[in-house]
């Protein structure tokens, strides 16, 4: 975290992983318009939905005469921080690009995706990325070995515009050791483990039911938790597998715990496919 910035954004420093947890979207040309449903979980249907901005920005531009209608199985919690919405916009980009054959060149795309929200672009990129400016100038990092993580979100949703909005800056650590971004090609999961969230500490001050998880899983054998951007979901590495039946016991009641990987971006091109 670097900044306030004029346009009440904030300047930021960093990085995108994909992970193998996801919602499941389809998408059916229609006749007209956009028409989106919420099959299964909790999220905003119709025009409420960022997807819906998505897919209405997209066929305004690029396909005027089309329709659409999409069917969300929303499995990502609300408020998690681990930007189901965001994600779920820039795939029906990707969706909708490949089924009018490809007319938005990645650079247009792109600036569509930033109009949406400031994690956007990273999910029409995937894998490991840095995020400079907004979160939106992205630098790719090559494949890193998957590797196992868990994901455990407690039993509320946190919203990121408020985190941001009740930033104290002044109290902000003032920096640990510089980052050399210009060795950034060469970096491995030992380098990004060395980095840090300056906002856990706002926000486990603020909803202390994320501390508790952070200390059971530090309890129960994780080598690195950290909270994904604004949370409330952390992320755990172990460096054996912990006693899981056992580490649950310990997490708040009502915690939604995933154990999946980490995702590359060959993988994710793989999985990534519209039919
Ligand atoms: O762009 P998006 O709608 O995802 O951002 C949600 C809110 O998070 C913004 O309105 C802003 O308050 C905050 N935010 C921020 N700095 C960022 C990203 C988001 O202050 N880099």
């Amino acid at each position: 975290m670097l900044a306030r910035r004029s346009d009440g954004y904030h300047e930021l420093e960093t990085l995108f992983q994909s992970v193998g947890d996801a919602d499941r979207i389809t998408l059916k040309e229609s006749s007209r318009g956009v028409d989106l449903t919420v099959s299964a979980g909790n999220a905003p249907s119709g025009e409420a939905n960022l997807a819906h901005r998505a897919a209405v920005l997209f066929l305004r531009r690029w396909a005027p005469g089309l329709g659409v209608s999409i069917d969300i199985d929303k499995r990502l919690p609300m408020g998690g921080g681990i930007g189901g919405g965001s994600s779920n916009a820039a795939t029906v980009l990707l969706a909708l690009q490949q089924m009018t054959g490809e007319p938005a060149d990645q650079l247009e795309l792109h600036e569509v995706a930033r109009e949406l929200g400031a994690d956007v672009p990273y999910f029409l990129l995937g894998g490991t990325a840095l995020g400079l400016g907004r979160g939106d100038e992205l630098i790719s990092i090559g494949d890193l070995p998957e590797r196992p993580v868990w994901l455990v979100t407690p039993p509320i949703g946190i919203s990121t515009a408020e985190v941001f909005g009740n930033l104290d800056l002044v109290g902000l650590r003032p920096s640990r050791a510089p980052i050399d971004w210009s060795r950034i090609e060469n970096w491995r999961w030992p380098v990004i483990e060395g980095g840090w969230n300056d906002l856990e500490e706002t926000v486990m001050r603020c909803y202390p039911v994320v501390r508790d998880v952070y200390n059971a899983l530090v309890e129960g054998g994780a080598t690195l938790v950290r909270l994904s951007g604004t949370g409330a979901t952390l992320f755990a590495f172990f460096g054996s597998p912990p006693d899981t039946s056992e580490l649950i016991s310990k997490l708040p009641q009502g915690s939604r715990v995933v154990q999946t990987e980490t995702l590359s971006r060959s993988s994710l091109d793989k999985i990534r496919v519209v039919r």
